[in-house]
Order: structure tokens, then sequence, then C-alpha cells
């Protein structure tokens, strides 16, 4: 009976309150997390889908970043270059490629002033970036390297704190059901081990873009898990004393 928390509670035998109390709990969690989900699919997936990425790509973009383009090389390439002939794109390449130096700037601006500065100056009336000057076409010119390291340590830290804490509950819930002490304690532990593999391969991914398949899997394993432990735990409230209660019937 070593590590089986049956012998002395389980959530078949809770008493009703504490079953509601369970029960309304899991499945806010269930509702918050569902969200979530719709969440980073609106603010990752979607628009890098319109960008024409896969999730792998878009994974790699946000953490990784785009380092062989910058924002402007980017946009030259794609929906700003129908405003330029090949020579004038050839220019704009080559300045940044030599390093987007100040000295360098006469001989690209005037391909900025003929062609981008109707709408990128404050005064085109549209609110864009402007164009007009070296240090306003220079910002620009950064290399995309992803998510920043501030941002990742405020990002990492609250979801550790955060997601420990919904898994220390909801785990703590999943141990009183029926379920053997060994496959239980694998069933609480690996969410624990998916938000660490998911958000230490955010860190990693920076630097290493092919571990965003980690991060990809390292997510699914949590929600999956999540889901488990739910389902699980509000079937043996429920459900389970029912089909016992069957069997014992059939029994007699
Ligand atoms: C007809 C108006 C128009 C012209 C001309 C134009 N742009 Fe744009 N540009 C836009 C709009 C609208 C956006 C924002 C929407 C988008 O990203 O496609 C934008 C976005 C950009 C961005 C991205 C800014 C950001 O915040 O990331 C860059 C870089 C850019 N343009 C460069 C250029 C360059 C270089 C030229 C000249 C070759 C140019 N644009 C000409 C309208 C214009």
């Amino acid at each position: 009976m070593n590590g089986d928390t049956r012998s002395f509670l389980s959530l078949a035998s809770l008493p009703l309150p504490v079953k509601a109390l369970f029960s309304a709990y899991l499945l806010t969690i269930g509702i918050g997390y569902l969200i979530a989900v719709l969440y980073l699919f609106l603010i990752d997936v979607e628009p890098h889908r319109e960008m024409g990425m896969s999730v792998l790509q878009g994974t790699i973009h946000k953490y990784y970043g785009r380092r062989r383009d910058t924002r402007l090389e980017g946009m030259v390439r794609g929906s700003m270059g129908t405003y330029l002939t090949p020579a004038e794109k050839e220019q704009i390449f080559a300045w940044v490629e030599s390093g987007a130096t100040a000295e360098d700037f006469p001989k690209v601006k005037p391909v900025f002033d003929r062609d981008c500065i109707k709408c990128h100056s404050p005064t085109s009336g549209l609110n864009l970036i402007p164009l007009t000057k070296f240090e306003e076409v220079k910002r620009v010119t950064r290399k995309d390297l992803g998510e920043s390291v501030k941002t990742l340590a405020r990002v990492s830290h609250v979801h550790l704190f955060g997601i420990s804490l919904i898994f220390l509950t909801t785990g703590l819930i999943f141990v009183l059901s029926s379920l053997r002490g060994l496959l239980k304690s694998i069933v609480v532990v690996i969410p624990f081990a998916a938000i660490l593999m998911d958000i230490g391969s955010w860190w990693i991914t920076k630097i290493k873009p092919v571990y965003a398949y980690t991060v990809i899997i390292g997510g699914a394993l949590m929600g999956l898990s999540l889901a488990v432990q739910i389902f699980f735990s509000l079937y043996d409230m429920w459900l389970k004393k029912r089909a016992l209660a069957g069997l014992k019937g059939n029994d007699t």
C-alpha cells in the first residue's frame, strides 16, 4: 500500500461540498487553459500564418528572430517591393549589407525620397514610421534577434510561478484519484517537466532554432497532462462510484 493514497482518502468518497469545490475549480482551470490557447493562437499563430509561416517557423521567428533579414530588407523583399525597381532594391540591400552607415546613406537617400516618403513621413498623415533621414531609416535596419532576454526573463518567471501553482493544485486533487501509485506519480510530475521543457526551450531556441520543436512539444505535453488530470479527477468524483456500484450490483 506504499504510496497509495486510496488507503486514506479517495476522490469518490469525498463529501459533496468538497467535490463541488474541486469540480468548480477544475472546470474553471480547464476553461482558463482553453482561453490561454486561444490567446496564443491570436497573438502568435495567426499573425505568423498571415506572413506565410507555419507554427514551427513562427516559433523560430518569435524566439530566434529572422537574422538574415532586417525589417527593412524584409519589407523591401515583401510588400514594399512594389514601389521599387530591381536596381533600387539592390541599392538598398547593398547599403544594408555594408553596415547601413551614415557615410553611405546619401547613395540611397534619393530612393527613399522618391519612392517611400510620400507615405513614410510625418506629413503624409498615414502615421507610418518616417523614413526621411538617416536615423529614421537606420532604426529599421537592426537585425531581428527574436524575443529579448528581458522579455524572456519576465515571461518565464511569471509562467513558472503561476503554472507550477496551478499544477500543484490540480495535482493535489488528482493524487486522490483511484489510479495506481506509480502511474499517479508520473502523471503529477509530467506537467512540471513539460513546463520546464517548454520555457527552457524558449531560451535555447534563441541560440539554436531547432529547439522550436521542444517548445511546441513541451507546450502540447503540458496541455495534454492538464487535460488528463482534470478529466480523470472529474470522472473519479462523479462517475467512478456509480461504475463501481454497478459492478458490485452485478457481483451479488
Ligand atoms: C503607398 C504608401 C507606401 C509607400 C509608397 C511605401 N510604404 Fe512602407 N508601409 C506602408 C504601410 C501602409 C505600411 C504598414 C503596413 C505593412 O506593414 O504592410 C508600411 C510599412 C513599412 C515598413 C515596416 C514598418 C514597421 O513598423 O515594421 C517598412 C520598413 C517600410 N514600410 C518601408 C518602405 C520603403 C523602404 C518604402 C519605399 C521603397 C516604402 N515603405 C513605401 C505604406 C507605404
